[in-house]
């Protein structure tokens, strides 16, 4: 049991699964020397936010430090210099995405703020009361509450795609719920509790012939494998800085250049203006029209860094090594009595997240005494309440692995929860 998914050691390092070509750097990670409640830390919530590399760390530092200043604003040296720096980050994280050009990246606050961006422009703008939205039933709470909010002000009608029991989402099921009146259809591309990858492009184009546009959440997709905006045939696409090892504060909304050029503003101050007077204002094109205020311009250096970091190691080896642990951490946590994978097996691909219960145990009591051997997973509801409905349990604890994982933490999260079982009978 668990010797073919867990491999073993290869020569000068740990295991990492059977994905020899990707060899976790850890050394990258400054944080994950630090010991936790006396214990190494094995972090295993990257799902919730990944931790930094230096790389990026010292990007905004040095930026920070010799750079700074306002964007789009100073006349002098540094405004200019920051400036460039600014747009530059947007360059290189247009071409990280497959973006077909670099406005159309907007920089929000994170993939929630995009998603709100989304429903009070576009949706505003555009929808009315009748037309439907189509979600899944895998969503987190930030792709289906700023939908419940437009449906207060516009009339819209929600509907939903069921899920199968092993946590998939069929294009048969998503087909039934398509209609004539179906404008949007917005779904995640990873669920962030299951770890299911949703077939993205085939749902663009079930959403495009019902003459729907399609919204995507990729904060849980961006962070672990390779993504094109273009390809995917997606119309808006959404992900957060920190959950892709960059910082917090900055997230991207993607949109095709023809729908963001349509969309009015939906939050007004400065920078996004052409010119204002108090008759009368006109706005920027995009993505500037969409960024009042001063934007996150250290967070922009530091999200550019992260790309460069991730696209530096290949995404593919990243998926490919996300995978094996999983596929490893399925096969000892089988072993652990009591304790139940929720949908965690099923056709199609998973990426690196693992959601389970233990008979008679409440998810917290878990984290708690996993934490106690330095052992961070996430426990609760994990903002996707209608998930938890479906899957017929409170909350649950969830594992979620990163580039910096190892099959040795694998061990310690298995290892932790037989201690979960002594300690509770
Ligand atoms: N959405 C984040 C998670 O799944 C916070 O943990």
């Amino acid at each position: 049991m668990g010797a073919a998914a867990c491999a073993e050691p290869g020569p000068g390092g740990p295991l990492t699964g059977p994905s020899p070509a990707f060899r976790p750097p850890r050394d990258d990670f400054p944080i994950l020397s630090r010991p936790v409640n006396g214990q190494p830390l094995v972090w295993l919530d990257s799902a919730a936010s990944a931790q930094k590399p230096r790389i990026v760390l010292d990007a905004m530092r040095t930026f920070a430090e010799t750079h700074y200043a306002n964007v789009h604003r100073g006349v002098h040296g540094l405004g200019h210099a920051a400036t460039e720096a600014y747009e530059a980050a947007r360059n290189r994280v247009a071409a990280f995405i497959g973006a077909a050009a670099a406005d159309e990246v907007v920089f929000v606050r994170g993939a929630t703020e995009a998603i709100n961006l989304v429903a009070a422009s576009f949706g505003r703008s555009t929808l009315r009361a009748g037309d439907e939205i189509v979600l899944t039933e895998l969503e987190h709470h930030a792709n289906i509450v700023p939908w419940q909010l437009l449906r207060e002000a516009s009339g819209v009608v929600l509907r939903v795609v069921p899920i199968g029991d092993d946590g998939t989402v069929s294009l048969d099921d998503l087909r039934a719920t398509l209609g004539t009146r179906t404008r949007l259809v917005a779904v995640a591309h990873v669920s962030n509790v299951l770890g299911t990858v949703l077939p993205v492009a085939e749902i663009a184009r079930l959403a495009h012939a019902a003459g729907a546009r399609l919204l995507v959440d990729g904060c849980q997709a961006v962070p672990g494998r390779p993504v094109d905006v273009t390809a995917l045939g997606a119309d808006f696409y959404v992900f957060s800085a920190h959950k892709m090892y960059g910082p917090t504060g900055i997230g991207v909304l993607w949109g095709r250049r023809e729908l963001l050029a349509a969309m009015p503003p939906w939050q007004g101050g400065g920078e996004m203006i052409a010119s204002v007077s108090f008759e009368r204002t006109t706005f920027k094109k995009p993505p500037y029209r969409f960024e009042a205020g001063t934007p996150p311009i250290i967070e922009a250096i530091g999200l550019a860094a992260a790309c460069d970091y991730l696209a530096g190691l290949g995404l593919a080896g990243i998926a490919a090594h996300e995978q094996a642990l999983r596929a490893c951490a399925v096969e000892r946590l089988r072993a652990v009595p009591g304790l139940r994978l929720l949908a965690a097996e099923g056709p199609g691909e998973r990426a690196g997240i693992l959601s389970f219960i233990i008979d008679g145990v409440h998810p917290h009591d878990i984290a708690t005494v996993l934490d106690t051997a330095g052992i961070a997973i996430r426990a609760g509801h994990h903002c996707a309440q209608p998930l938890m409905r479906r899957l017929g349990v409170a909350a649950t604890a969830r594992a979620s692995f990163g580039l910096y994982n190892t099959s040795a933490d694998v061990d310690a999260l298995a290892e932790g929860l037989m201690r979960v079982r002594e300690v509770f009978g």
